[in-house]
């Protein structure tokens, strides 16, 4: 097949200067997460009027010296400004623009996997070249903390299957790979009246989801340490509506994953998906920079999930979204309306 993007128009320069651009945006990238771990970004748009770095420093409590190397990278990369005399700032309308600073601390949360991501690479044998979410530690943390952003008024607008159920129908809620039970949580707090229940294989999640039930209060939701490829007898035919929220991608085994999600769906329920947004063609998705981002992510995350144990199918997020719904219609659920988008919704096949 011909590609949709050729590199017979490239020139070698600009070839250059994009590679070099990336890179270095790449560690001054580091420096933003460090920034945020820090809190400087909290300190820089706290402070109302441009400050001395000893003035920024104290208000952070740092040391003045380092800091001060730090600003000298951030205004160079026109993150930060400076005055004439030397005082540091970002601007009023910027400083809400500065969020994604979260997002690049997921750099010094995956850094320390890097070793064992280089074994990954490095093996040979595709059933041994992978971990669990149990190794992830810090990384998990991270991929978790954004649970909060998924709040009611989301769930709604992005979530919710209610043009295939409506919500007073819906009274029993499996979410498979729960995690430490952010999302769970929330939507259990939107459908009081509903049972919900959140599964995952990882101890240390499942633990994290219990004391949240905890000290939430929530009577309405239950967490079990339990693979999806294993639900319990009783549960056939018993939820009105599964979700894999960021975890279809991941499982290593996913065939029984989904045939057991498929015999504890009643018959007229709903099971949604929700992965990233990427074609299953890479050429499709030449420029999509978050994508590329996500992508590396998936090589210390997804991708070793995926082929942490046997069949270690090894999708990952390069298994894009065309593959998703494939996989999906050929075995056994119907995918409603648009399936190349990041939420879709399913029913069962031939009912
Ligand atoms: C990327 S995390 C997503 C967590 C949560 N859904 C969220 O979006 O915050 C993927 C989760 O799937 C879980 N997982 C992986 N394989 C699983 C399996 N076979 N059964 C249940 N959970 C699994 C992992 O332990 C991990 O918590």
């Amino acid at each position: 097949m011909a590609s949709l993007t050729s590199a017979a128009d490239e020139n070698p320069d600009v070839y250059e200067d994009r590679f070099n651009t990336i890179v270095y945006n790449g560690v001054v990238a580091l420096g933003i997460g460090l920034g945020q771990r820090v809190g400087l970004f909290k300190a820089l748009t706290d402070l109302s009027r441009p400050q001395t770095s000893q003035r920024i420093a104290d208000y952070a409590g740092l040391q003045e010296r380092y800091l001060r190397e730090w600003l000298f990278s951030m205004v160079a990369a026109k993150v930060v400004f400076v005055t004439d005399d030397k005082k540091y700032y970002i601007p009023a309308d910027c400083k809400t623009k500065t969020s994604k600073s979260l997002y690049a601390t997921m750099i010094l949360a995956t850094a320390p996997l890097t070793k064992d991501v280089e074994k990954c690479f490095r093996s040979k044998d595709p059933s041994s070249a992978g971990y669990n979410f149990s190794r992830l530690g810090e990384a998990f943390d991270f991929m978790n903390k954004d649970g909060d952003n998924y709040d009611g008024k989301w769930l709604e607008e992005n979530l919710f299957p209610t043009q295939y159920k409506s919500k007073d129908k819906i009274k029993t809620i499996l979410d498979i790979g729960c995690g430490v039970g952010k999302l769970t949580a929330n939507i259990a707090k939107y459908f009081p009246n509903a049972k919900v229940v959140g599964i995952d294989v990882d101890h240390y999640a499942i633990e994290t989801a219990i004391q949240l039930k905890k000290d939430t209060h929530l009577t309405n939701v239950e967490f079990y340490l339990l693979g999806a490829d294993n639900l319990k007898d009783e549960w056939t035919k018993s939820f009105d509506w599964i979700i894999m929220f960021r975890v279809f991608h991941d499982l290593p085994n996913p065939d029984p994953c989904l045939r057991e999600s498929i015999r504890v769906m009643k018959d007229d329920g709903v099971m949604t998906f929700l992965d990233n947004l990427d074609h299953s063609n890479p050429n499709l998705n030449v420029g999509n920079k978050p994508l590329a981002a996500t992508l590396i992510v998936s090589c210390y995350t997804c991708l070793p999930c995926s082929l942490s144990t046997p069949p270690a199918v090894g999708n990952g997020i390069g298994w894009g979204l065309e593959n998703r719904a494939a996989y999906q219609m050929e075995n056994g659920l119907t995918v409603h309306d648009d399936e190349l988008v990041e939420v879709i919704h399913c029913s069962k096949a031939g009912l």
